[in-house]
């Protein structure tokens, strides 16, 4: 039962965080004369001596330490005596476990943050150093239309860009205190919630101790967070793989994201972009975990509860490592603008040639039809679109003209795409621009 029930073995990460609570509830319970400022101040030094022995990896555990709550009060008593005994005066481990993983939670959260700015950074840089590059672009992984291989960086860096938004705006209902709410009733004492929020660098305070106690929806929302972001670099990973394929070969992973293979000599295989597309599975299953555990939990705490830092655990692992995996693979990414532009056809500019007869004056639904029958005629005849002349054209459609010619340039068509958030050069700077803003904004 005692293996079964513990949590030390993972909420002994959060020691440090439990360490600060406890000083921060000594001070409030000191401020509403419930302890006298002696008391206050043993109880601090101890709380001191008790986070060095974490700091140099010296707190030895013993047999009963049922988490890390427990722990530390018994270390604190082993080391000031009797007095160790008022600290708990009022509180609940059901507040403080709520309190101390909302603090390891935002301080983790915040360290992700920057990862992830980090790699919304590189992939601006690269957008803007890169934009003179064109490469196909796809819908149902057919060749659809020219891009900018900047404009795809960007749409990846859109995704992520909201992915940083939901961070933030999360992090705010992460950073609320559950302390002084004691095991579901409240506090009895008149500990200033406020006041000790603000000691503990929260935001505002729980505003319902039963809720304060009951609830894990910051797991569950850390962990959609998670699952979202894991989604957007999976899908980010899923291309880069298909684009690294011999057969596209418009990228090239560096040597330090890819492995080889114990068999074929030749393989460098993208185990990085892999390894990202796969975790986001267990990410997903992660959030099932957390919400499946919850849904039938009883108003307040309820043993439960224990089984979601688990997923707390693996979300603020799996982010951390695959958003620096993701900047590393991204910042040392090769691109081979020839390949890109060899994987272009001319059958990309079928649009672009129903557009320049739309430009004279032809319904578009017209155009789509002639533009798709001069297709038909490119491949009956066994040659590209482009090479049909004004002669061959003339008979689909009247408004054909010799300036036609003027179709046929991938630059161009990307060029023409110069609304707001397409693909044409002022449109790709124009999105950096605004993501740099943003960066720099929020
Ligand atoms: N280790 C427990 C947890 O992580 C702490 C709260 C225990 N509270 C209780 N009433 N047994 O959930």
């Amino acid at each position: 039962m005692e293996k079964f029930n513990e949590s030390l073995s993972f909420d002994r990460r959060m020691w440090r965080e439990d360490v600060e609570g406890s000083v921060g509830y000594a001070r409030a319970l000191a401020r509403a004369r419930v302890i006298t400022n002696d008391e206050r101040d043993a109880l601090i030094d101890g709380l001191g001596e008790v986070g060095k022995e974490w700091e140099r990896g010296a707190f030895a555990a013993k047999a009963g330490d049922e988490d890390i709550h427990t722990a530390n009060e018994r270390r604190l008593t082993e080391l000031i005596g009797d007095v160790a005994g008022k600290l708990h005066t009022g509180r609940s481990r059901n507040d403080q476990v709520a309190t101390d993983t909302r603090m390891w939670l935002r301080g983790e959260l915040l360290r992700i943050r920057a990862h992830l700015r980090t790699l919304i950074e590189i992939a601006v840089d690269r957008a803007e150093r890169e934009v003179d590059v064109v490469m196909p672009g796809f819908t149902h992984l057919q060749s659809a239309q020219t891009v900018r291989w900047s404009h795809w960086l960007l749409s990846h860096a859109a995704a992520w860009q909201r992915d940083d938004q939901r961070l933030g705006d999360m992090i705010k209902r992460v950073n609320v205190m559950p302390l002084g709410s004691g095991a579901l009733a409240g506090n009895p004492f008149g500990i200033d919630r406020q006041l000790l929020a603000k000691d503990l660098g929260f935001d505002g305070v729980c505003p319902n101790s039963m809720d304060a106690v009951s609830d894990r929806d910051y797991i569950a929302e850390a962990s959609f967070w998670a699952s979202m972001t894991a989604t957007h670099l999976s899908r980010w990973s899923e291309d880069l793989i298909v684009y690294c394929s011999q057969q596209f070969g418009m990228v090239k992973c560096s040597d330090a994201y890819s492995t080889g293979s114990s068999l074929m000599p030749q393989k460098k295989n993208p185990d990085a972009l892999e390894l990202l597309r796969g975790k986001s599975g267990t990410q997903i299953g992660s959030l099932m975990a957390v919400l499946a555990t919850i849904k039938g939990t009883p108003t307040t705490y309820n043993k439960d509860l224990q089984e979601v830092w688990h997923a707390m655990y693996y979300t603020v692992d799996n982010m951390s490592d695959s958003l620096q995996i993701a900047a590393g693979c991204l910042a040392t990414l090769k691109i081979y603008p020839d390949a890109m532009e060899r994987g272009l056809c001319a059958e990309m500019l079928a649009t672009d040639l129903a557009e320049y007869l739309v430009r004279k004056g032809v319904p578009f639904r017209e155009t789509h039809h002639i533009s798709g029958a001069a297709v038909k005629l490119s491949e009956d005849r066994g040659v590209p679109l482009s090479s049909l002349t004004v002669d061959d054209l003339k008979p689909l459609c009247a408004a054909f003209d010799a300036d036609v010619a003027e179709v046929w340039s991938y630059e161009k068509s990307a060029e023409s795409r110069d609304t707001e958030g397409g693909t044409s050069r002022r449109s790709v700077l124009e999105q950096c621009a605004k993501l740099r803003a943003y960066l720099a904004a929020n």
